[in-house]
């Protein structure tokens, strides 16, 4: 099982021999896809190029992982992939056309970045496709533009950084600065993070960002020198998060100004910054220590089987497979019988490696999340910072 390119190539060519193979027999290929028993087309629309790279890769890994363990089939049919690299790159609505229009999945899974996802989220309305987000938090696709055809399996982009205003000033850490890239997964963490601190008794000093992707941190570092704040806190991801965090001690800041942020910051990257991350605390609604069997026989699975370690993108893609899969079965196979398939997607129980986890009534994800500190390349439980956290979905008319 591999998420190499070489497959998709394969799985396309495959379809258009189909398509040949259908046309001269005078078949209509739409007919024979929705046909009970034709396989179910699963569209991933991720990153796999750019800043999130490996956060698309770790979705995939999860997902396929999942539905592999379930016995790789959904309610009974065979499964046909499809795959678009969406570069995190606002051509959301495009590429999430080509998997809908021109390769007519029955399900769309994707995607990472926020922006991207408002692209995906127009298509899904606009044709009813099931679309099942394995990342990106952007607040409409759960709250005023919720849809009954939308889950979220991740987290909303302020449920992080709501938990964590709290342990900062419980720390002593009263003054801060925030820092994130300016769009809105930055955004919106900020909001989480300006409740929970302020509410806490915290004052945050200055906001400072620079537009996504961008990775020059030099002048906002020496800006957070000169400001001499009780803790820095902030929003980064990816390759990025990376950098931002060799950065950040290399500027002289770690072990002076105690860094802490949204748990993306320290995910997939531990490897990447090295011993420059140690200490850093973050909230996040996963932990690679958690000692459950659960977590601890997902973490072996997934590292046999891809020869890495997970992290929570791959915990999303997991529980994203286990989703689709609960769903698929109750209405055994027949994505088309819609009411029921939502019904039984709503009320799912999800036994994730992060705990188990149902679907508020906006349909994101209602979790704990947990305080993490990086020791030896391993994001550590040192507390649960919420439990049973929700989004308030504000504005979703969803029943
Ligand atoms: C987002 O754009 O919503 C996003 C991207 C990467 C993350 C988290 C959120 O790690």
């Amino acid at each position: 099982m591999t998420a190499s390119s070489g497959n998709t190539r394969r799985l396309v060519l495959t379809r258009s021999a189909a398509v040949i193979g259908a046309a001269s027999t005078g078949l209509l290929l739409p007919q024979i896809a929705r046909a009970q028993g034709a396989k179910v087309r699963v569209g991933l629309m991720l990153p796999y190029t750019g800043t999130f790279a490996q956060l698309g890769v770790a979705i995939e890994n999860g997902v396929r992982m999942a539905i592999e363990e379930q016995g790789g089939k959904l309610g009974g049919r065979e499964i046909e992939w499809f795959k678009v690299d969406d570069e995190s790159d606002l051509k959301g609505v495009e590429n999430a056309n080509k998997l809908v229009q021109r390769d007519k999945v029955d399900v769309l899974i994707g995607t990472v970045h926020s922006g991207v996802q408002m692209g995906i989220h127009k298509v899904a309305r606009d044709t009813g496709v099931l679309n099942l987000i394995p990342n990106a938090g952007v607040h409409a696709a759960t709250r005023a533009l919720c849809a009954p055809n939308v889950f979220r399996t991740s987290f909303s982009n302020s449920q992080p950084t709501l938990a964590l205003g709290k342990p900062m000033v419980d720390r002593g850490h009263k003054k801060a600065v925030w820092i994130t890239w300016k769009y809105a997964a930055g955004d919106e963490a900020f909001e989480g993070f300006k409740t929970s601190y302020t509410q806490a008794g915290g004052t945050i000093v200055k906001e400072l960002g620079l537009p996504f992707p961008n990775v020059e941190f030099q002048a906002l570092l020496t800006e957070i020198a000169s400001l001499k704040p009780d803790a820095v806190a902030c929003f980064f991801a990816g390759g990025g998060a990376a950098k931002f965090i060799r950065d950040y001690a290399a500027a002289g800041l770690k072990g002076k100004i105690p860094l802490y942020g949204s748990g993306f910051l320290t995910e997939g990257v531990l490897d990447a910054a090295g011993p420059a991350a140690d200490g850093i605390i973050t909230t996040m609604h996963y932990s690679d220590s958690l000692q459950t069997p659960r977590n601890q026989q997902f973490r072996l699975n997934y590292a046999k089987t891809f020869r890495m370690q997970p992290d929570v993108y791959a915990v999303q893609g997991y529980d994203t497979g286990l989703l689709l899969v609960q769903g698929a079965n109750a209405v055994k196979g027949d994505l088309g019988a819609k009411p029921a398939l939502y019904k039984a997607m709503e009320s799912a129980v999800i036994d994730s490696p992060r705990g188990k986890w149902t679907m508020s009534k906006a349909h994101n994800p209602v979790q704990d999340i947990y305080l993490r500190m990086v020791e030896n390349k391993e994001n550590k439980v040192i507390g649960v910072a919420a439990k049973a956290l929700a989004d308030p979905g504000t504005g979703c008319k969803l029943a």
